[in-house]
């Protein structure tokens, strides 16, 4: 599915990703962990189009991406969120999602004038398909309130509601838990094994260790913008280079 090889960024002499190769496979959903600026964000910056890589290549599904602009990556499937979220906080959360429907007829002036019943019939679909992303969210109750009055748990979940609506083959997730409620974790584990069942592969970067190891098939881990192992939870868990670089240092910092 996703294949990264020899990739590397720098921002002048910071090699932020450094000669990273790894496969994603068929894994349901794949975790990236690590400590803060070992390279996590950038990596998802190159593959989706957002940062141009400075050496290697990155495949998905047989085809080279990499040199291509955002928009045509999430064409071919590859969908993301951002560390911050980005909701449009003065839309319906109904409209947040429908905005995020690809290849609108309404947005050309050709179809507008020529084929106005083919419009109308996908505006429908689009908001049919809203409406139901919304309902498995939970957010449906909310459909009419702006964006912006969403608590910010809820605004991450409208963001992969958004995300759904681009009919993505492989989700990626910068921190989906960062900052929401136990509650709303649970809620959104569940809608993401819903996602893996329906064969949508995911790949998140995430801080949270306990809901790492439980969702996660398979783990990356970076540090210093290298990839240092990859492995099952447990694999992971007992690797002593991945203690040393990132869960020792998470639990000094837990005993500080
Ligand atoms: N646009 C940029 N310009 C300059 N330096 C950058 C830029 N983006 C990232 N960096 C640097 O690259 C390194 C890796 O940053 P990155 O955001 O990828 O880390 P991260 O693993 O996502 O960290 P966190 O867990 O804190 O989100 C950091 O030292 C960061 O300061
Ligand atoms: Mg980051």
């Amino acid at each position: 599915m996703l294949k990264i090889e020899n990739v590397s960024k720098s921002f002048g002499a910071l090699i932020a990703v450094n000669d990273v190769s790894f496969n994603l496979g068929d894994t349901g959903i794949s975790g990236l962990i690590g400590p803060n600026g070992s390279g996590k964000t950038t990596l998802f910056h190159l593959i989706t189009g957002f940062y141009k890589l400075d050496t290697g290549n990155i495949h998905f599904l047989d085809q080279r991406i990499n040199g291509l602009p955002p928009h045509i990556i999430s064409r071919k499937g590859i969908v993301r969120t951002f560390q911050q979220t980005r909701v449009l906080p003065f839309l319906s959360s109904l409209d947040n999602l429908i905005t995020a429907a690809p290849n609108q007829l309404g947005e050309n002036l050709l179809p507008l004038f020529f084929q106005p019943s083919k419009v109308a019939l996908q505006e429908t679909q689009n908001c049919e398909k809203a409406e139901s992303i919304l309902e498995t969210l939970g957010l449906l109750k909310l459909k009419d309130s702006p964006a912006g009055d969403l608590s910010y748990g809820q605004q991450k979940l409208l963001e992969i509601g958004r995300v759904l609506m681009a009919d993505p083959k492989l989700i990626i997730l910068d921190e989906p838990t960062a900052g929401i409620n136990p509650t709303l974790i649970r809620h959104l584990v569940t809608i993401l094994e819903n996602l893996r069942d329906q064969s949508i592969k995911i790949f998140l970067i995430e801080h949270n260790m306990p809901l790492v190891t439980e969702l996660c098939d398979k783990i990356f881990v970076m540090d210093s913008g290298s990839l240092i192992f990859s492995g099952t939870p447990s694999e992971v868990q007992n690797n002593s280079r991945v203690i040393e670089a990132y869960l020792g240092r998470m639990a000094d910092a837990a005993d500080a």
